[in-house]
């Protein structure tokens, strides 16, 4: 039968960079590679019992699956998160409204839909999580970036070039890949920009929640509603399986943002309902604490060891927690160098796949995550990387 073609959008559609390593790395991976390339929950922080007796809980009530979410989000979660963010990151300051997403890419999703037409440049930082970008393209924008400089994107790029862009995407708490904190002054900087040109902002704070001390969101630097969103989940702390996330908004959105998720009504009853049973009895708020602890023990550890161990040559970034770590390692092509790390038992993301344009730039880099790893693992998986990058000026 003759091909029937979808619609000219749908050429648009790319898969993620980041994945398609990922997918490669994953059979070494089953086979016994120290795994510094993923960034899901560490399996010592799991709580399957207490998820799976939440989920019988919650199907005890029997009209659980026969009801559907309302737009945005039950109000009792919509609240919740409102409170979780503010004891475990930043106030959400008055004028800004919670809605429920499955996700962060969900709630990325409908923002880039509702704030792009085709034409539109919306900014990212370089490097950054890649994921976001076909979304972006899908929308019809062409992607533009400010360089990360002195641990810090530009602003004097986006103030010059980009201020009045359709949108800024921004991970400034533990970004991935660098694993930086953004400072204050930089927050400062940004609330300035969105002021002075009404810049759109998604700052996704998917790893706030996991920062040993976590610093105010530019959003508390702006004053008053400004055109500034966050978009974030419990997929870092949690389990990313349940699939539960949330965006914040400026109220005169909100009702935008909650007819836009008409294709799914927000997110399933029963997901809602274990994800506000796991918040009110307190387990998130332990695990938090647990996590906490946990990353920034292993990221110190990994720092000492590449301190002693990496060639005087190879430069890294000091997060303060978190799951990652980037390492810099001038006339190294990483990804080229992934096969013989693996020969060597350890797997990492080479940093091309965080880099715009995708595969192009940031040969030279690399991403190591130390989220599920033991610190004996992560210390053998550097020391591995190590002997590799050593061969190369030998
Ligand atoms: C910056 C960033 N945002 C979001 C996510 C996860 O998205 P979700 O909340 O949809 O699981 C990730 C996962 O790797 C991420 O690195």
């Amino acid at each position: 039968m003759r091909e029937v073609p979808l619609l000219p959008a749908s050429w648009r559609l790319t898969g993620s960079a980041i994945g398609e390593y990922l997918d490669y790395l994953s059979e070494a991976i089953a086979r016994g590679a120290i795994d510094l390339a993923r960034g899901v929950p560490d399996p010592v922080l799991r709580k399957t019992s207490v998820i799976k007796r939440a989920f019988e809980e919650v199907l005890s009530d029997p009209d659980i699956p026969y009801i559907y979410s309302p737009l945005g989000g039950p109000s009792s979660l919509r609240d919740l998160f409102r409170r979780f963010i503010g004891e475990h990151a930043f106030e959400v300051p008055p004028g800004y409204t919670v809605i429920v997403t499955p996700g962060t890419f969900a709630a990325f999703d409908i923002l880039a839909k509702l704030m792009l037409t085709p034409g539109d440049v919306m900014v990212f930082e370089n490097p950054t999580f890649t994921d976001f970008l076909p979304h972006a393209i899908f929308y019809g924008a062409s992607t533009a970036s400010t360089p990360i400089v002195d641990g810090e994107p530009s602003l004097e790029t986006i103030r010059s070039h980009y201020g009045r862009a359709a949108a800024f995407y921004t991970v400034p708490t533990l970004q991935n890949p660098t694993g930086l904190t953004f400072s204050d002054e930089w927050r400062a900087g940004l609330a300035e920009i969105v002021r002075d040109h009404g810049l759109r902002v998604i700052e996704d704070i998917t790893y706030s929640f996991i920062h040993p001390s976590p610093p105010k969101s530019p959003m508390n630097y702006v004053g008053g509603e400004a055109p500034y969103a966050l978009v974030g989940s419990l997929s870092k702390v949690l389990a990313p399986g349940l699939r539960v996330g949330f965006a914040v908004v400026p109220k005169t959105w909100a009702r935008a943002v909650e007819l836009a998720q008409l294709h799914d009504l927000s997110l399933s009853p029963i997901n809602a309902a274990v994800t506000e049973k796991l918040i009110r009895d307190g387990v998130i708020d332990k695990l938090v604490r647990e996590a906490r602890r946990r990353y920034s023990e292993k990221v110190r550890a990994a720092i000492e060891t590449l301190q002693d161990r990496m060639p005087d040559w190879v430069s890294w970034t000091e997060p303060e927690g978190g799951y990652y770590i980037m390492i810099y390692a001038p006339g190294a092509d990483m990804s080229r160098l992934l096969a013989e790390a693996l020969m060597k038992g350890v797997a990492y993301v080479p940093g091309d796949a965080f880099h715009i344009p995708p595969r192009v730039a940031g040969k030279h880099t690399a991403r190591l995550s130390v989220a599920v790893e033991s610190v004996e693992r992560i210390v053998e998986g550097i020391g591995a990387l190590a002997s590799v990058l050593r061969d190369v000026r030998r």
